[in-house]
């Protein structure tokens, strides 16, 4: 079957899942939608964002861009930050994101052209940063400005093993917050496996309760919680009961 730029992209670029992937596409539009939702509110907006364990994906941030100055991305791998960068310097053999901005460019009324927004989203981001969030500081040796707004996508559940090291790398990304930010999380609830082309990835599964019970934990206060649940068409792939997208505040 001959695949469409934006299935090949969220192919690619998503998660990796080697087959035209219906549900997937579903689930980025929701995602994407969330985003926008999230940022057009104007509740959240200001200096910095940074966004931890970006993969090689930038569609996170299209949204965030109109609100932020300067946004930061990061990963642990050097090939995923490397596919970053080569999408911010236009470099020849990058992912082509137009799809997926022309889709928010819809969801913003078409008050900017594809290529301003994309523009914009250039401008903002000023790093691509390695980060660990297993460490206490992510980002160490750098030490970071706490940011107004961290945004992290299926980040955390692919890179803590248990709950404990869950927690402790929430509590790592909370330290980067500023009292009164904001946590943007993105995850998949009840997840065991995914596969990344032909390699398996194991991810620790969680509850929502168990995710908000530890945000409380941390002084968070929770607005707004969003879910999309698969069908199980995909199993094969990834076994995820849903994806959820989260706002939190930090209140101390
Ligand atoms: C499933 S991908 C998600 C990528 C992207 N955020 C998205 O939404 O498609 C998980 C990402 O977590 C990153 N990661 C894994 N372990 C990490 C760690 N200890 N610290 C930071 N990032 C990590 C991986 O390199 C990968 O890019």
């Amino acid at each position: 079957m001959r695949l469409t730029t934006w299935q090949r992209l969220v192919l690619l670029s998503f998660r990796g899942v080697e087959t035209a992937s219906s549900q997937l596409l579903q689930v980025l539009a929701f995602l994407l939608r969330c985003l926008h939702e999230t940022f057009a509110s104007g509740n959240l907006k200001g200096k910095k964002l940074i966004e931890i364990g970006c993969g090689p994906t930038v569609y996170c941030l299209i949204s965030a861009s109109k609100y932020f100055e300067e946004m930061v991305m990061s990963d642990f791998t050097d090939c995923n930050r490397r596919e970053v960068e080569m999408w911010l310097k236009n470099e020849e053999g990058c992912y082509d994101w137009r799809p997926v901005i022309q889709f928010v460019c819809d969801l913003e009324g078409r008050s900017r052209s594809p290529e301003e927004v994309e523009q914009r989203m250039k401008q903002a981001v000023k790093q691509v940063l390695k980060c660990d969030v297993r460490e206490k500081n992510p980002f160490h040796p750098l030490t970071m400005e706490p940011a107004d707004c961290i945004v992290s996508s299926l980040c955390l559940e692919a890179a803590c093993k248990d709950q404990e090291t869950y927690r402790r790398a929430l509590g790592s990304i909370a330290a980067l917050i500023k009292p009164g930010g904001a946590l943007v999380l993105i995850g998949v609830l009840n997840e065991t496996f995914y596969l990344v082309g032909q390699h398996r990835f194991s991810c620790l599964v969680l509850s929502q309760s168990i995710i908000e019970e530890i945000l409380r934990d941390l002084g968070f206060s929770i607005k707004q919680v969003n879910i999309q649940l698969t069908d199980g068409s995909e199993k094969e792939f990834y076994d995820a009961e849903s994806f959820f997208h989260l706002v939190a505040h930090k209140t101390k």
